[in-house]
């Protein structure tokens, strides 16, 4: 899988994500031998930058953050691909500019007038950004080629604007031209669900309602917001990561089998998901938000979220949440899905964990069983990527003592190959022309659907000042009301 011809433009290229994410994957990719010799690299943004500074931004952020080691000759034929057109979004001259460089790229590096337009910008920008692209003649591609547009979440804040979104993009761009990252679902761990559960006869059989308590998505990070107070404060954990990334790995865990790995049939399997989960009756009992307070991470001090830069000292903004999904399907009638995300918690850890029913019988009840928890299958998102199987064992001795026990594998044991960075095998998707990793906007409206109630909500306990987001210690494992909402469940959140 080798990209053809083609040439990625960057709007907002000066920006963290294409920096930390986008520039080295484009680098990797190439260092990979996955790139066309000609292919073209436009940056746009405001700065006033001549294509040499460009250069010099993308050589740094290469040295920096790729993954695959530096070769001087392959960064040479790259960079000779590279230009940048400075401009404001709206700036007419700026677009015309663009239109010259491309066309420019076309002729001497022959990118066959194949364009993806990744829209690395706030989405108040994206409507400016994509009335540009089509008014200069961008997004109709000549006889023979593609013009694809790409867009980071978030996708809208609630459900009325991803509609109003949607309508923007998809009244320039057809669907298969539309591009929605979930940068999630560039993981390897991430597509490895769908191989584990369904390559496979060992576990299917028990993935279901006969034998399955329950199962809990974590994502932590350690990390608080950074430097981006301007974008998280009145979006808070919820719309930032459990509307896409938590929900996609949900629909990835509780899908029914897809016909193929196909788009159209992953789209279907997960929508079908997606439509069943129902938000909490009781949003008091099966909801919790936390806002991290001042405390340690990684052995040193650290500021409170209310305290970070530019963040009023009144903000509701939850950084930590925590949901119970139904899903009311066959297959997972009374399995509860409990999601959480927060940050500045313990460690970074993303995983998965399908908990078992416990044996129906014990016929060692009359010795010492109380390590003996519930047998339970972890998918290991990050970092330690792998997978887990907890079962009982016999404890070695003369007694039938029982333990719980870990059953082990990990990517870095067993591969060699090591594991590309979500956003290259997305970029080359793209360029590709390849949606199943992509999601689509009904997955996105759905997703809008089940979070906007949960969210109202919160909002409206904020507005009478009561149960406001519960202030957790940085560097522990969240709010205490998050603890509160298992146990009335009788239940209790894992400490990975
Ligand atoms: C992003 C969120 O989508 O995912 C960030 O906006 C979060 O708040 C990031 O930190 C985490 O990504 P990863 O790949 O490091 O788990």
């Amino acid at each position: 899988r080798i990209a053809g011809p083609s040439c990625l433009v960057i709007f907002g290229v000066t920006g963290d994500l294409s920096r930390k994410k986008l520039m080295p994957a484009v680098y990797d990719l190439a260092n990979r031998g996955l790139l066309p010799p000609g292919f073209s690299l436009v940056g746009f943004a405001r700065r006033e930058w001549e294509d040499q500074d460009f250069a010099e931004v993308v050589y740094e952020s290469v040295k920096r953050y790729a993954r695959t080691e530096f070769r001087e000759e392959v960064w040479r034929q790259l960079a000779e691909g590279f230009r940048f057109v400075s401009g404001s979004f709206d700036d007419d001259e700026a677009f015309e500019h663009l239109v010259q460089t491309v066309d420019e790229l076309d002729r001497e590096r022959g990118t066959g007038g194949n364009y993806a337009f990744y829209l690395s910008i706030p989405p108040g920008f994206f409507a400016t950004v994509i009335d540009q692209v089509k008014k200069h003649g961008l997004a109709e591609p000549r006889a023979g080629s593609w013009r694809r547009v790409v867009i980071e979440k978030p996708f809208g804040h609630d459900l009325e604007s991803a509609i109003e979104l949607d309508d923007v993009v998809s009244d320039v761009f057809p669907p298969e031209a539309v591009f929605r990252i979930d940068h999630y679902l560039g993981k390897e761990t991430v597509q490895n669900i769908l191989a584990f559960r369904f390559a496979n006869e060992l576990f299917e059989p028990v993935w279901n309602a006969h034998y399955v308590d329950h199962v809990q998505i974590t994502m932590a990070e350690d990390v608080g917001i950074g430097g981006r107070a301007g974008y998280y404060d009145g979006i808070g954990a919820a719309r930032d990561v459990i509307q896409n990334h938590l929900l996609q790995l949900m629909a990835l865990v509780a899908m029914e089998p897809p016909v193929s790995f196909s788009a159209r049939s992953l789209r279907l399997e997960k929508q079908k998901v997606l439509a069943q989960a129902r938000p909490p009756e009781r949003m008091d009992l099966h909801t919790a938000r936390g806002q991290y307070t001042a405390g340690w991470a990684g052995g040193l001090k650290v500021r409170g979220y209310l305290d970070e830069e530019d963040i009023p000292a009144t903000s509701g903004t939850e950084t930590y949440a925590a949901i119970r999904l139904d899903i009311e399907t066959r297959r997972w009638a009374g399995v509860p899905f409990y999601l959480r995300t927060g940050k500045r918690l313990a460690r970074r850890v993303t995983e998965i964990a399908v908990v078992f029913k416990r044996a129906p019988h014990q016929p060692f009840a009359k010795y010492d069983t109380s390590e003996l928890t519930q047998n339970a299958i972890v998918m290991r998102i990050q970092p330690d990527e792998g997978v887990t199987v907890r079962f009982g064992s016999k404890v070695p001795g003369t007694a039938m003592e029982l333990r719980d026990v870990n059953m082990d594998f990990a990517y870095g044991g067993t591969f060699v190959e090591s594991s590309p960075e979500a956003y290259e095998r997305l970029i080359l998707d793209v360029l590709l022309g390849d949606p199943p990793l992509f999601p689509q906007q009904e997955e996105v409206e759905l997703s809008w659907k089940i979070l906007d109630p949960i969210i109202e909500y919160w909002a409206k306990q904020t507005e009478k000042g009561e149960d406001l987001p519960d202030p957790y210690p940085s560097g522990g494992w969240g709010p205490a009301a998050a603890d509160a909402m298992l146990e009335r469940d009788g239940r209790a959140w894992r400490r990975p």
